[in-house]
């Protein structure tokens, strides 16, 4: 099936040649090589939620392969006559070749990959997974490391409801990643993640101190808290804040540990740290376009060329 929902719709072997075409098509993400692999083919960007790189990344990475966009958003469609999401996704399924899809409900992705035959993407379903953000952090991460065995990797903030590290961690884990784990006591990373994290025999820590986990980290992955997640905006209060790095933190630093973000920052990275040689969050947005044009060509049974000029 070419459905990605979550990480585990993808083997091992099929991660590292994605990430290996990702590598190979720099260049046409840049916009200098011209390779129209997808002309002819429709893509449906479904966004029920918010969305700035996710979208607009699969938008490039789909146009600048030959291919063309339909977006969609809930606000001045149908939905908002009441449309059901199944109704929606059938008519996806005679207008589109491939779609991605966002949505706040936890299942939402699954539950459209069931309801239609082209192939979903999931871009993010509520709290639960955002394995396209998983491909470009990997990708971010062997660009910089040059390997995932062995580092570690430094998750912090939301990592109750962040979807980006409940389907990074996983990730992380099956190549061989350390993980330390850093949120405030109310937004631990869910217990039955952790335990299926575990269960692999990973090493895994768990802190609420972020200044303690700098000198060991490889990488150090921030997260916004996800305040539209919260039933109570008392309880968001209590955390909004938490975890800030600026340049003045990077003194304990190992030189080669990189800082990221799935963006937006809302406050946990100080604008100092951007001039720094740690800061990766920019670069990894960017990274967005290639990896999403390797999935998308996986998506439609496109092959990359070993030689991409
Ligand atoms: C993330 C998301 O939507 O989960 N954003 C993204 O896709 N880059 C992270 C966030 O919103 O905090």
């Amino acid at each position: 099936m070419s459905d990605v929902v979550t990480m585990d719709d993808l083997s091992n072997e099929e991660i590292l040649s994605i990430l290996d075409d990702s590598k190979r098509l720099i260049p046409v993400a840049r916009g200098d090589v011209h390779l129209p692999l997808l002309e002819g083919k429709v893509l449906a960007n479904m966004f029920y939620e918010n969305s700035t790189r996710t979208r607009m990344s699969f938008e490039t990475a789909m146009k600048r392969l030959g291919g063309s966009v339909l977006n969609f958003t809930s606000v001045g469609t149908s939905v908002a006559k009441g449309e059901t999401l199944y109704d929606t996704m059938q008519m996806i399924d005679g207008y589109a070749d491939i779609a991605v899809i966002r949505h706040p409900r936890q299942g939402a992705a699954q539950y459209s990959a069931d309801a239609v035959d082209i192939p979903i993407l999931n871009a993010g379903d509520g709290a639960g997974n955002h394995p396209t953000q998983t491909m470009l952090d990997l990708f971010t991460i062997m660009e910089a490391h040059g390997k995932i065995q062995g580092l570690n990797v430094v998750l912090v903030g939301d990592l109750r409801y962040g979807r980006t590290v409940h389907s990074l961690s996983h990730a992380l884990i099956r190549f061989g990643a350390r993980l330390t784990l850093v949120s405030p006591e109310t937004l631990t990373m869910p217990d039955e993640i952790v335990r299926d994290l575990r269960s692999t025999g990973a090493e895994i820590s768990e802190s609420s101190d972020l200044s303690g986990s700098i000198p060991d980290a490889d990488v150090i992955y921030m997260t916004r808290i996800q305040k539209e997640r919260f039933p109570d905006e008392d309880e968001y209060t209590k955390v909004a804040g938490i975890y800030t790095l600026g340049s003045k933190d990077m003194h304990g630093a190992k030189d080669e540990m990189i800082v990221m973000h799935p963006l937006p920052r809302v406050g946990e990275l100080h604008p100092s740290l951007d001039s720094t040689p740690h800061a990766r969050y920019f670069q990894q947005a960017f990274n967005g376009v290639p990896t999403r044009m390797a999935l998308l060509c996986r998506g439609l049974g496109v092959t990359i060329p070993k030689e991409v000029k």
